[in-house]
């Protein structure tokens, strides 16, 4: 329906094993949101609607497109290792490495970094470069919390050799995610539903000790 051209199945094969694989994954930050509007009483729509919002940034599932940028920026496999080094020296972010809960290497891209390979060449090269330095730097620079390649790094390879553009990456994760998070919804819905209402705790001044100018 994109290209207005049946794709090969090949291509087809390979969103779908992407589909597959990011249809759920715990109470990450946009089933998080999904559930906290459904604990409201909220309707569903609005749950989801939660949820999207809660995907877009580039720390969640806009991640694909900002690792595809990234990696266009490299200007090919004999540059990674200075530009690895380059963006970390600056304090900058690998887009598509590290992990709010993983500290291993993500399987979800043990399977996708296979696919790619036969998806989209050009991208592998570039992409495999470039994270065998991260690997190597993330590791060296950071021993006691190690940071490795999360979902989103290959999927934005497969993606694009599926034939998505990146523009649209973020929305093919929301539309495998929405599976996820109705089922969160649903199972929430069907229970006590308790509102979800963390505590924030004030770590400013004790304001029994403020001292009162005198005029
Ligand atoms: C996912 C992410 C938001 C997790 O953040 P987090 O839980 O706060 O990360 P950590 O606790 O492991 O530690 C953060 C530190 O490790 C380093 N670090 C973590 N991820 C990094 C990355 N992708 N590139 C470079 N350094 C990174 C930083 O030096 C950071 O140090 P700082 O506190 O001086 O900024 C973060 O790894 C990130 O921004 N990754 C890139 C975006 C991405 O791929 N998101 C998709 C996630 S599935």
């Amino acid at each position: 329906m994109m290209t207005g051209e049946e794709p090969k199945p090949e291509q087809a094969r390979w969103l779908e094993a992407y589909l597959i694989l990011l249809a759920d994954h715990g109470l990450n930050a946009s089933t998080f949101a999904a559930r906290v509007v459904a604990s409201t009483g909220a309707d569903l729509t609005s749950a989801m609607v939660g949820a999207v919002g809660a995907l877009k940034g580039p720390a969640h599932g806009g991640a694909a497109t900002a690792a595809m940028k990234m990696l266009n920026q490299v200007g090919g496999p004999e540059k990674a290792e200075a530009f690895v080094i380059d963006v970390l020296d600056k304090h900058g972010r690998l887009m598509g490495f590290g992990h709010r809960v993983y500290r291993t290497y993500d399987p979800r891209a043990t399977i996708l970094r296979q696919l790619v390979q036969s998806a989209n060449p050009t991208f592998y090269a570039v992409a495999s470069k470039v994270e065998e330095v991260a690997l190597r730097e993330l590791l060296a620079r950071h021993p006691e919390r190690p940071n490795a390649t999360n979902v989103d790094y290959y999927s934005a390879g497969v993606l694009a050799g599926a034939g998505l553009p990146h523009e649209y990456f973020t929305c093919a994760f929301a539309a495998s995610r929405i599976v996820g998070w109705s089922a969160h919804v649903l199972e929430y819905m069907g229970k006590d539903g308790r509102i979800l209402r963390p505590a924030s705790q004030w770590i400013g001044p004790d304001p029994s000790q403020r001292v009162v100018a005198k005029a």
